[in-house]
């Protein structure tokens, strides 16, 4: 069986009070269904940085099968860049580390050297890159082991690619860049995730929405 990731983007999104809420559920929800998390699926949430120690401590403590990932990082390492976060300040709280989203690039102007400069300080500082790319001719940074295909299109939009076109350009992406793993991201719901996992080329999804509430990230993970 191949390896996939299902990826919660939480984006800006979910007060303590709404994150309490999330785990609590989450909790019951693989509770109830003890494999999954574990075997072929590796389950990752990307919250707010606010919340980044709050859900590795009890993800921890609860045993659960969720790792931690970030929604971006510095280009800069530590030092006088007030409102930064670089890769040594949160490595201790997630593996993963999303680079380029279409939301970043839009509204904070960030470029494909960014982008690279990035994936590079995430590499470096010993994180997993999740590299979102907007088509197959966004360049793909060196060395990316996890690219997302995201085409904006698609994304918060209800309307998601269809799995054909998502398994052709994954199948381009891979071949051009040599990247290990390309996940989909867009509109993914429970109803339609398996459409794109059962793709060769496809080795995961990137949610969004849909994993704002537990039940419906629940059945994502269910679904794959
Ligand atoms: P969506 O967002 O699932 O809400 O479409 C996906 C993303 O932007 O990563």
């Amino acid at each position: 069986m191949k390896k996939l990731f299902i990826i919660a983007n939480w984006k800006a999104n979910k007060t303590e009070d709404e994150m309490q809420i999330w785990l609590s559920e989450i909790k019951n929800l693989l509770g109830q269904n003890p494999d999954y998390g574990t075997g072929n699926k590796e389950i990752v949430v990307c919250p707010p940085f606010t919340h980044l120690a709050m859900i590795k401590k009890y993800v921890k403590t609860n045993n659960l099968p969720i790792r931690m990932g970030s929604q971006d990082i510095s280009v800069f390492g530590r030092g006088a860049y007030t409102g930064e976060i670089p890769a040594a300040l949160q490595h201790d709280f997630a593996d993963f580390c999303i680079v380029g989203h279409s939301e970043r690039r839009k509204n904070f102007n960030e470029t494909d050297e960014i982008v690279a400069k990035k994936v590079e300080m995430a590499k470096a500082g010993g994180f997993l890159p999740i590299v979102c790319v907007q088509g197959e001719e966004t360049p793909v940074p060196k060395d990316s082991v996890i690219v997302a295909y995201e085409p904006i299109s698609a994304i918060g939009t209800g309307n998601p690619d269809t799995p054909e076109s998502a398994d052709k350009v994954a199948s381009i992406i891979k071949e051009k860049s040599g990247a290990q793993y390309v996940i989909y991201g867009g509109s993914v719901t429970g109803e339609n995730v398996n459409t794109f996992t059962q793709m060769p080329s496809i080795d995961g999804v990137l949610v969004g929405g849909a994993s704002l509430d537990a039940e419906k990230f629940m059945q994502i993970i269910k679904n794959s």
